[in-house]
């Protein structure tokens, strides 16, 4: 089978591997239909994810057919359509019982295209398929639920959710690329009175008001934090997220927020950021952070069957699985591409099982 390969900082190859087999009985081997690219990945190819080894596939997110099943799957066949996400769950540590699947301590979190072999490809091995992956409700195509896998339980999760947001309040996203825009998109599901979209970019600011940001800010030319005083009476927002994982932006988002509002960090950040308590200290700030568990994607789920969430707009750019190493390239120069998700779909395949003994001779 055909997969991409991480061969070490800015090497990545689509080829020839191994084909996948079962290794544990809670495992399941996953023909991959559908596929992205992420932000992540584009961090590990600048070498800032060192546990990610040469020799590892690439991808967390993706949709596909189950081909096999080990002998401990009761609750998933052959040919189910599944979405397989960025977070995988053992389902049985304490973190798992508790819904902190990101957290999880039995082998689980993310782990695909990280800490074992990822999801671009033509297939993967998903290990404790039965409490990772989730059915794909008949009637919904693949690019409808692609985006379930990271961006939109990430934004939902770790912005909306941990960030308490309510009916009326005034919310700022900094940072409008995938995830900045995912959280605009689920931050609607609580109608907040105002929604604030700050970004570099004209290109995705743009987005951001298609997407259902009120008003933008470009913190290039304007100023964000007066801007938001201005809106707000001098007081700020009720909630500032942080999606973009620079340490400016962070302090820009403690700026932003009014007494007893909260800060709510998504982006994944490689330096030291300032916290200035000397005058956050008094404002009965809350600040959270997180990585994305996947609790809420079986609602999320539920709201795209009945068509509250339109995730189809990620979707800017669509590829053949094995043009992945053209759509990296698009994906990465975004500025230009104005790239937000880009669709992988694997050629027409013949959706037979495999045969077990086909697979053995890895
Ligand atoms: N916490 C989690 O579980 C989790 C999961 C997935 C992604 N992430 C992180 O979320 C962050 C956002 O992801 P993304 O895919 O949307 O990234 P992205 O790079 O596509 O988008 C970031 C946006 O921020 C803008 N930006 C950059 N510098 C800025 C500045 N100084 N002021 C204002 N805007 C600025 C860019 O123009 C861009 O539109 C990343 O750090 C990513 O790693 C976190
Ligand atoms: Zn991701
Ligand atoms: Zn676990």
């Amino acid at each position: 089978m055909k997969a991409l390969v991480y061969g070490g900082p800015g090497k990545r190859t689509w080829t020839d591997v191994p084909d996948r087999r079962i290794e544990a009985a809670t495992d399941a081997i996953v023909r991959i239909d559908s596929s992205t690219i992420c932000g992540t990945d584009l961090h590990i190819l600048k070498g800032d994810v060192p546990e990610v080894k040469p020799g590892t596939i690439l991808g967390h997110e993706a949709v596909g057919t189950i081909v096999e099943v080990g002998d401990a799957v009761t609750t998933l066949a052959v040919g189910d359509r599944v979405l397989v996400s960025c977070i995988t769950s053992c389902g049985r540590c304490r973190f798992c019982r508790e819904g902190h699947y990101g957290l999880c301590m039995g082998g689980g979190g993310w782990i695909f295209g990280h800490l074992i072999d990822g999801l671009q490809a033509e297939y993967a091995r998903v290990p404790f398929v039965e409490t990772s992956v989730y059915k794909v409700p008949e009637g919904l195509t693949d690019e409808d639920v692609l985006f379930l896998a990271d961006i939109l339980p990430t934004a939902y999760e770790v912005g909306v959710l941990n960030g308490k947001l309510e009916p009326g309040d005034t919310m700022v996203v900094v940072g409008a690329g995938p995830i900045g825009l995912a959280a605009i998109m689920t931050a609607k599901l609580f109608t907040p009175a105002r929604i604030v979209a700050v970004d570099l970019a004209d290109s995705r600011l743009e987005k951001a008001r298609e997407f259902g940001a009120d008003v933008v800010v470009n913190n290039g030319r304007e100023d964000a934090v007066a801007k938001v005083m201005e809106l707000t009476g001098g007081l700020g927002a009720d909630l500032s997220i942080e999606a973009v994982g620079v340490p400016d932006t962070f302090e820009l988002c403690t700026a932003l927020v009014r007494p007893g509002g909260r800060v709510a960090n998504v982006g994944v950040h490689g330096h030291s950021a300032t916290l200035h308590l000397e005058t956050l200290w008094i404002r009965d700030v809350t600040i959270t952070t997180g990585l994305v568990d996947t609790f809420t994607t079986p609602k999320l789920l539920k709201l795209i069957e009945e068509h509250r969430l339109e995730p189809r707009a990620f979707g800017t750019h669509h590829f053949a699985l094995g043009d992945i190493e053209e759509a990296y390239d698009v994906f990465a120069n975004a500025a230009e591409t104005e790239a937000l998700k880009v669709v992988l779909s694997a050629q027409p395949v013949p959706a037979e099982p495999r045969a077990k003994q086909e697979l053995a001779t890895v």
